[in-house]
């Protein structure tokens, strides 16, 4: 099944839990169908579905590991027999903390898999379509900030993905496809604060400072894949951050 010309179809990484679960239920419209992509977490992304289609809008769920270059391929393909478009792509997904991991799987997610999905979603985006990458501050100006100590190896690999997507600009351009890079500070409570303090992930911010945080980021995020002309960096939060930049 084809969705009509009349429905907008976004896909949105990582939205299982996070700032992904929040950007995908902002994205909520009834003429939007938001597909909800998870590695593991099946009882969150159908939370978050469930979530959409009760505040009137369409949403499915598309588990793929976006490390895993098959998972990846049958997931843009499952798009494309499904609705024949993708209209925004927000690269959300990111990893690289976890207790354990293969060292070179920082590399593998946040730079390989976000390039490979843009490049294989890239034929399905008409014009005017969106492609948005979220990142942190730490990662977004590495290496010239200093970053918290056991965050070099996922900052440096965030950032040669979204270097990777800059490279790429010229065939956005030339289909007429927005790429927008949100940068945002880190969010006090949030799994990659905790996993850096050498605690256990936590699935929610701690605070309601917090909790606004993420909100401000995802809203951000959401509306960069909305947005008519987004500009090409949004920078959320951290002011202390960004005001160190000009110094
Ligand atoms: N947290 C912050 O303070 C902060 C600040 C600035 C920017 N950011 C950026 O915002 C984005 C989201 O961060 P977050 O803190 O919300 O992340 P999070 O809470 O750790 O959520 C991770 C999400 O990504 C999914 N995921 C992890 N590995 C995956 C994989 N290999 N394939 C598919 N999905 C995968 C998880 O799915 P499962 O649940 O199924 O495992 C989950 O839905 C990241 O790009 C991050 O760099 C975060």
């Amino acid at each position: 099944m084809h969705s009509d010309n009349s429905t907008r179809v976004a896909l949105v990484t990582g939205a299982s839990r996070g700032i992904g679960a929040e950007v995908a239920q902002q994205l909520a419209r009834p003429d939007t169908h938001v597909v909800v992509n998870y590695r593991k977490n099946a009882a969150g992304a159908a939370a978050v579905a469930d979530a959409i289609r009760g505040a009137g809008g369409q949403a499915s769920t598309m588990a793929a590991d976006i490390a895993d270059a098959t998972a990846t391929s049958a997931m843009v393909d499952q798009v494309a027999d499904r609705f024949g478009r993708l209209d925004a792509l927000v690269l959300n997904a990111s990893g690289g903390l976890e207790p354990g991991i293969d060292p070179n799987h920082a590399m593998w997610i946040n730079h390989d898999a976000q390039q490979r999905l843009a490049r294989l979603t890239l034929p399905l985006m008409p014009a005017g379509a969106s492609l948005v990458f979220a990142t942190s501050h730490q990662a977004h100006f590495y290496p010239h900030k200093a970053v918290p100590k056991g965050y070099a190896t996922v900052a440096a690999s965030k950032r040669a993905g979204e270097t990777a997507l800059y490279a790429m600009r010229s065939q956005f351009d030339r289909r007429g496809i927005h790429f927008t890079v949100v940068s945002g500070d880190m969010i006090d409570g949030k799994a990659v604060l905790t996993l850096l303090d050498g605690g256990a992930c936590t699935a929610a911010p701690r605070n309601s400072a917090s909790r606004r945080g993420l909100a401000e980021f995802a809203t951000a995020i959401a509306h960069a894949a909305t947005a008519p002309s987004p500009a090409g960096i949004v920078y959320v939060g951290g002011p202390a951050h960004l005001a160190r930049r000009s110094a």
